[in-house]
């Protein structure tokens, strides 16, 4: 197989949860996945583990995703698409946060899915196809109380996937937003909250939905959200 007919997938913030599940689940479904992360050494022992190609990303550092993206780009031709997964989980009262805190939250789930979207986005629109995923969440959907900023990151990106859709569908490439409800991974661990996952999605239902949605390439699932049955109290 040829650089150019293979699929080439990045996948953001792969070394857990619904990013390492989806590096698995592409790889079974015939795609070329990319795993990256921010944590080199997790990066390393994941990349050995699936298989994938791994990449030390931040995509809260900008030069980082200038040079990884064009260095995949040497390594294996042409980018079909970017599952913008990475994100980090901020929960407590507004006042309580620290400038640092809210800053690293938007840099990560909100510009990091940004610039990461526009290092891939002139070679697809180019070419005319390919497709962006972002990972968002029903957090983007609704409000409540404790999650404000995490809340703003993805509402933000929300607004920013459905007007990329518009702007990009007519010119063949697909942007789209995957909403989970509450998915059992250590998202919430890594924040420092105790959460009771027990009723959550798996990150490999998030990952098979994610599958689904970049399969048929002749349809944009726009805003596509689930959540697990017994999540529903
Ligand atoms: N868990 C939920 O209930 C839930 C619900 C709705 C939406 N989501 C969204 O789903 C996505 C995946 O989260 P998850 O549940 O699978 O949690 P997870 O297991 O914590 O995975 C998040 C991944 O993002 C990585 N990451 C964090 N900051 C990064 C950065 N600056 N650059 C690159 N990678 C970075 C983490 O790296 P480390 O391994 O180094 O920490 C980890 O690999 C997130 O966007 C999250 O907001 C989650």
């Amino acid at each position: 197989m040829t650089d150019t007919d293979r699929k080439t997938i990045i996948v953001t913030g792969a070394t857990s949860g619904i990013g390492l599940a989806l590096i698995y689940r592409l790889r079974d479904a015939g795609y070329f996945p990319i795993l990256t992360g921010r944590n080199p050494e997790k990066v390393s022992a994941m990349a050995r583990e699936t298989g994938a190609p791994g990449y030390h990303l931040d995509v809260a550092n900008e030069s980082h995703i200038q040079n990884v993206i064009a260095q995949i780009k040497s390594d294996h031709g042409p980018v079909s698409g970017l599952v913008n997964n990475a994100g980090i989980w901020l929960e407590g009262a507004f006042s309580t946060h620290s400038a640092d805190d809210i800053r690293a939250v938007i840099e990560t789930n909100t510009l990091g899915t940004m610039l990461m979207t526009h290092a891939v986005l002139p070679d697809m629109l180019s070419t005319g196809r390919g497709t962006v995923i972002n990972v968002v969440s029903t957090g983007a959907l609704y409000t409540r109380k404790m999650i404000s900023v995490y809340s703003a990151s993805k509402w933000a990106i929300r607004g920013f996937t459905g007007c990329l859709e518009v702007e990009c569908a007519p010119k063949g490439v697909r942007v789209m937003g995957f909403y989970p409800g509450k998915v059992n991974s250590s998202m919430y661990e890594t924040a420092g909250i105790a959460r009771d996952l027990d009723v959550a999605m798996t990150p490999e239902q998030a990952a098979d939905m994610l599958v689904v949605m970049l399969k048929d390439e002749g349809m944009v699932w726009s805003h596509v959200s689930g959540r697990s049955i017994r999540d529903y109290v």
